[in-house]
């Protein structure tokens, strides 16, 4: 992995940790409540094995997992949509992309994830065209985010949902969108113990 990523991943890894372990005292618009090194490792693989080049991401905070991401698909010379909506990470995210040197195939895009998506799902051009999405934003509203992204993602394309077993306070909503995904003809599903827990989906029809 090039020195630059690697060094800003690093330094994500050791903020991210000391905000777990409540040594620091962090504002809760200021938490960066990233994905685990582990789920940032088997993100970068399976785009790396799609050899993606359209990614969306929901839910981007300062960056972390975008990075991940950004140093598989730099490689096919695609692109990463990543939505947030708080000012100060997006400031945070932005420094941490540039000094990672990957700043020009990221395209924020700040706002309310919901209206961003419907947006996008009035686009003829984004129709059946993320083959890469992170589901990794507010939990309450997990189900509309995926009916409305699966329209927009190509056949075979993968849909990665983090939180699926932790933090527990959203064990209930999470296991509702797992069952509530069980009943989807179109996709096939599995919930993994990686991370905090990783659901996979893939889209077959
Ligand atoms: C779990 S964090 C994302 C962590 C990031 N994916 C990572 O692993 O580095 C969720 C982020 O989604 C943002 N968010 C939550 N609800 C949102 C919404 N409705 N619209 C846009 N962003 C939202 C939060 O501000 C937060 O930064």
């Amino acid at each position: 992995m090039n020195e630059s990523i690697l060094k800003v991943l690093e330094k994500l890894e050791e903020q991210s940790s000391l905000e777990k372990s409540r040594k620091v005292n962090v504002l809760p618009e200021d938490r960066m409540l990233a994905i685990t090194k582990e789920t940032g490792e088997l993100l970068n693989m399976i785009l790396r094995l799609k050899n993606a080049k359209n990614m969306l991401e929901i839910g981007m905070s300062v960056g972390y997992s975008t990075i991940w991401c950004a140093e598989a698909i730099k490689e096919h010379s695609g692109k990463i949509i990543s939505i947030e909506h708080t000012p100060s990470k997006i400031k945070r995210a932005k420094e941490n992309f540039l000094k990672a040197g990957i700043e020009d195939i990221i395209i924020i895009k700040e706002g309310e994830a919901m209206n961003i998506l419907k947006e996008f799902s009035k686009k003829e051009n984004y129709r059946n065209f993320f083959d890469f999405v992170l589901i990794d934003a507010d939990k309450e509203n997990i189900i509309e985010y995926f009916d409305t992204v699966l329209p927009m993602v190509s056949l075979q394309g993968v849909i990665i949902t983090d939180n699926m077993l932790y933090p527990e306070k959203y064990r209930e909503d999470m296991k509702k969108y797992s069952n509530y995904l069980k009943t989807n003809p179109n996709i096939i599903t599995i919930t993994s113990e990686i991370g905090n827990g990783e659901e996979i989906t893939i889209k077959i029809k």
